[in-house]
């Protein structure tokens, strides 16, 4: 029998992700040593804090039924959290609803709130599953160009009235991924505003919140007067405790949103394994040095990789925020181009801007999750493979 997958499936375009890790391992065939930064998982350790809790519950017998729901206590750690880190003050049982991972809630987030014809807002370039997920419920994205004249917000006031009136949902991500960029307290007002006029629910990612440069702070979405009555606010483990695999993030804000959220994982979840629950507990409520000491990592990291690839005469941008370096490619190249080639004559693995979005052309990614050993020669190959294509020569920007 041939399995013919549903519609909605069918309508997703494949990963280039995909391509990309077969294209690594042909490459790693060949005998090339990889250096892979192209996909954000951490390379860093979780705080010890986080493997001993997990290893001191996981040895109770008692812990491995069903958890069905987050422990109290993890949703009072968050609460505390936010109040501290941003000054937000949160309901722990109304306003704080556990998640595995971010991307679990940002997932699902279009199959609680849409129909099939509601418009969904979403940045162009942004992380791909904001528009997946909108496809997957039946909706109809439309993509906010974030484009680096304006700093890489969306113009509100360009969305047509037309796309408006469809409009249900606004998803933003400050620190972003791909896009590093940071969005200050004057947008996140002007974003209120234009919800409340407009009648959107505003959904702000923000798992890159604690990877702030530069004695930078990342202002949260809920901490605006008002935002709380628009939106939900979705943060993660993985980035800021480097716990990744152990699938834990949460979602806080307006209320009736996470009752919706919580309706829909009360269908297909049944909860976080309880060791997991207590690290994660643990580590929210480990003073603040516990994330500067990580956050100083990536920032160094970030000062080697970019003044090397500058002396190697590519002038990329330098992030604010996050754990890439979102710049723009060499003129005449398309972003794929650049990264297939630069990976076969290389063996350094970037992820092509169009991955991203239409508006990701010209850009690729690369992710600082190898220690800076390894990102100085990554610049350097990639500094040679810069002067060994020569037509490039002028046009390295
Ligand atoms: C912008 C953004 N949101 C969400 C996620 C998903 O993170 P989590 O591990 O919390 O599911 C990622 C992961 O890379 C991300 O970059």
């Amino acid at each position: 029998m041939r399995v013919s997958l549903s519609q909605k499936l069918r309508n997703l375009d494949v990963s280039v992700f995909v391509e990309l890790f077969d294209a690594k391992n042909l490459v790693a065939e060949k005998g090339m040593s990889i250096i892979d930064l192209s996909v954000g998982s951490p390379d860093l350790p979780p705080p010890p804090v986080v493997m001993q809790t997990i290893q001191k519950w996981a040895a109770d017998q008692t812990k491995y039924g069903y958890t069905i729901t987050a422990l109290p206590e993890f949703k009072q750690a968050v609460a505390s959290f936010y109040e501290n880190r941003y000054g937000v003050s949160l309901n722990p049982e109304r306003e704080v609803l556990q998640l595995m991972g971010s991307q679990d809630g940002l997932a699902h987030l279009a199959m609680t709130l849409i129909d099939p014809g509601d418009v969904v807002l979403v940045p162009d370039p942004g992380y791909p599953i904001f528009e997946t997920g909108v496809r997957l419920a039946g909706g109809t994205p439309y993509k906010m160009p974030l484009l680096e004249e304006n700093g890489f917000l969306p113009r509100l006031e360009e969305i047509p009235s037309e796309v408006l009136a469809k409009a249900k949902l606004m998803i933003l991500n400050y620190p972003g991924n791909p896009v590093t960029a940071m969005a200050g307290r004057e947008f996140f007002e002007e974003v209120v505003r234009f919800a409340k006029k407009h009648e959107l629910i505003v959904a702000h990612d923000f798992t890159y919140s604690e990877l702030v440069y530069d004695g930078r702070k990342a202002v949260s979405f809920l901490s605006v007067p008002g935002a709380k009555e628009v939106g939900v606010e979705f943060n993660s483990l993985s980035k800021t405790f480097n716990m990744a695999g152990c699938r834990i993030g949460y979602v806080t804000g307006y209320e009736d949103v996470l009752a919706g959220l919580a309706l829909y994982m009360s269908h297909t979840h049944y909860g976080i394994f309880y060791p997991v629950q207590k690290a994660a507990e643990a580590v929210l409520r480990m003073p603040e040095e516990t994330i500067r000491s990580q956050r100083l990592v990536y920032e160094s990291r970030r000062d080697v990789l970019v003044s090397r690839l500058k002396e190697m005469g590519w002038e990329v941008s330098v992030p604010p925020a996050t754990m890439y370096v979102w710049t723009r490619i060499p003129e005449g190249w398309t972003s794929e181009a650049f990264v297939f080639r630069l990976l076969e004559e290389t063996g350094v693995v970037l992820t092509p801007g169009r991955a991203f979005g239409e508006r990701g052309e010209g850009f690729v990614r690369i992710s600082m999750v190898q220690p800076s050993e390894m990102l100085l020669e990554a610049a350097m190959r990639i500094g040679r493979f810069l002067s060994a294509n020569r037509q490039l020569k002028g046009s390295v920007r």
